[in-house]
C-alpha cells in the first residue's frame, strides 16, 4: 500500500535539475515501499494511507555527517572545569579529554557498549536524522577500536538509522605511546587498518590533524595506508591551529574536511572547486566558549560546498539537535536559514558520497523524510533549541517512538 503525505504547507529541497534549492506549496508526495513514487499537486491515489500535512513543513530527513556516538561515560566533571575556565586543550594536556573516554571505554565489554549507545544513538531519529556518519576513536587499541567499529555495525543493524562507519585510531596518542609516536603509528598502518579492512568494519578513515596531535607527515602515513585498504578519507582540520589539514584534505581527495575554524587562505583555496566537503561544527565552537566560527559563510561565497554537522561527543558538542546547529550557523556563521537546510541535507549527503539516493526529495529517491510541525522552513532556525519534529519517515516508514 503507497503512503500520501497529503497537502504539504512547504516542501523544501534540493532540485538538482535547477541546482538550486526549491520551496514548494500545496503538493502531495507519495511513497511506495522505500522510495518516493512522485511528488506534485492532488495526487488521486487508490487505496493509499493519508498523513495530512497542511500548515507544516517537510524537507529530507537530516543527515548528519560527523559523530561520535560510541562512547562509555559522560565528561559532566569537565563540562564544569570548562565553565569555570578550565581550556579545553588543558584539560586534554592534563590526561583528560578524549583520554578520559579511552580509559572508560576499554574498561567495557562490547555488550554493555552496545547497550549504552542504543538508546542514546536512537535519539538522532528522534530530532529528525536519518543519516549519521559515525567514528570510532576512543578506544585506541587494535582491540578497543575494533569493538567500537562493532559496536557502530549492530547499532545500525539494530535501528532504522544509518550510521555510516569511520575509523579513527588517529584521534590521539594513547598514554602508552607517548614517547613513541612513530610505534603507534605504525600500529594503526600495519595493524588496525588492516584489521578493520579484514572485517569490512569501516567505510572512511579520519585523522585528527592539530598541533597537539598528529602532524600532516603522520596523518599522510596514515592516509597511505587507509588508502591502499581501499578506506575512504575524512579529516579533522584546521581546529585550533592551522597546520595544513585542509590542503592535505584536498590534495588526498579526502571526502570531507572538517572544523576549519582556524583555516586559511591556502586552505579556503584548496577547497574552491575541489571534491572535499567543508564540514563546519558551529556546535563545537559554542559549546567550547569560543568566539572565532569557522568561516563558513566566506567558503560558501567562494564556492566551497559547506556542510553543516553536530560533532555529537562527550567532551566538545554534547548534542544530536541538528535544528540547533542551524540556528548557530545562521547567527554566527550568516548562513540563511535555506542555506543551512541545505548544508544538512544535500551537501551532508554529497560529503558521504550518498547524493544520489538521500538528501534530496524527488522520485526514485529513498524516502527518509522529515515532517516539521511549523508553517515556514525559516522556523527551523529561528524557532530556536526545540525538536520541532512531527514525524520522521526512513526507507518510508513512519517512526514510532
Ligand atoms: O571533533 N577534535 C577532536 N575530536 C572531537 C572531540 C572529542 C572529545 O573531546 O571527546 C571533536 O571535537
Ligand atoms: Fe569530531
Amino acid at each position: 500500500m503507497r503512503t500520501v503525505l497529503k497537502n504539504i504547507g512547504q516542501l523544501v529541497t534540493w532540485d538538482e535539475n535547477l541546482g538550486e534549492m526549491v520551496i514548494l506549496e500545496n503538493q502531495d508526495l507519495v511513497i511506495a515501499l522505500d522510495r518516493i513514487f512522485s511528488i506534485g499537486l492532488s495526487a488521486d491515489i487508490q487505496d493509499a494511507r493519508e498523513f495530512d500535512c497542511s500548515n507544516c513543513v517537510v524537507t529530507p530527513a537530516f543527515i548528519d555527517p560527523h559523530t561520535h556516538p560510541v562512547f562509555a561515560d559522560m565528561r559532566r566533571k569537565e563540562f564544569e572545569l570548562r565553565v569555570q575556565g578550565a581550556d579545553y586543550q588543558a584539560i586534554a594536556a592534563a590526561g583528560g579529554g578524549i583520554l578520559n573516554s579511552v580509559r572508560s571505554l576499554r574498561n567495557m565489554s562490547e555488550d554493555e557498549l552496545f547497550d549504552r549507545s542504543l538508546p542514546r544513538v536512537k535519539k538522532f531519529l528522534e530530532y529528525g536524522t536519518a543519516t549519521i556518519e559515525a567514528k570510532s576513536g576512543y578506544g585506541l587499541t587494535t582491540m578497543d577500536e575494533l569493538k567500537s567499529l562493532r559496536v557502530i555495525r549492530r547499532l545500525n543493524e539494530s535501528l532504522s538509522l544509518d550510521l555510516i562507519p569511520t575509523f579513527l585510531g588517529a584521534h590521539e596518542i594513547p598514554d602508552e605511546y607517548r614517547n613513541q609516536r612513530d610505534k603507534y603509528i605504525r600500529l594503526i598502518t600495519d595493524e588496525m587498518i588492516p584489521a578493520v579492512a579484514e572485517e569490512n568494519l569501516a567505510v572512511y578513515c579520519d585523522v585528527f590533524t592539530e598541533k597537539t596531535v598528529f602532524s600532516r607527515d603522520e596523518t599522510e602515513k596514515i592516509f597511505d595506508a587507509a588508502q591502499a585498504y581501499g578506506l575512504r578519507l575524512r579529516i579533522h582540520a584546521d581546529e585550533f591551529t592551522a597546520i595544513g589539514g585542509t590542503e592535505l584534505a584536498v590534495s588526498r581527495h579526502a571526502d570531507s574536511a572538517d572544523h576549519l575554524m582556524k583555516v586559511s587562505e591556502e586552505g579556503i583555496r584548496a577547497l574552491k572547486n575541489s571534491h572535499t566537503t567543508a564540514i563546519i561544527l558551529p556546535g563545537t565552537t559554542f559549546f567550547l566558549g569560543k568566539c572565532d566560527y569557522a568561516p563558513a559563510r566566506r567558503l560558501w561565497d567562494e564556492g566551497v560546498r559547506v556542510a553543516l554537522a553536530t560533532d555529537f561527543n562527550p567532551g566538545s558538542s554534547m548534542t544530536q539537535n541538528l535544528s540547533l546547529i542551524l540556528t548557530l550557523a545562521c547567527v554566527y556563521m550568516h548562513l540563511s536559514p535555506l542555506e543551512a537546510l541545505q548544508a544538512v541535507t544535500w551537501h551532508s549527503a554529497c560529503s558521504l558520497g550518498l547524493e544520489s539516493d538521500r538528501g534530496i526529495l524527488a522520485p526514485g529517491k529513498r524516502a527518509d523524510i522529515a515532517i516539521w510541525n511549523v508553517r515556514d522552513y525559516r522556523d527551523l532556525a529561528y524557532w530556536y533549541g526545540m525538536n520541532h519534529l512531527k514525524s520522521l519517515f526512513k526507507n518510508g516508514v513512519r517512526e514510532e517512538y
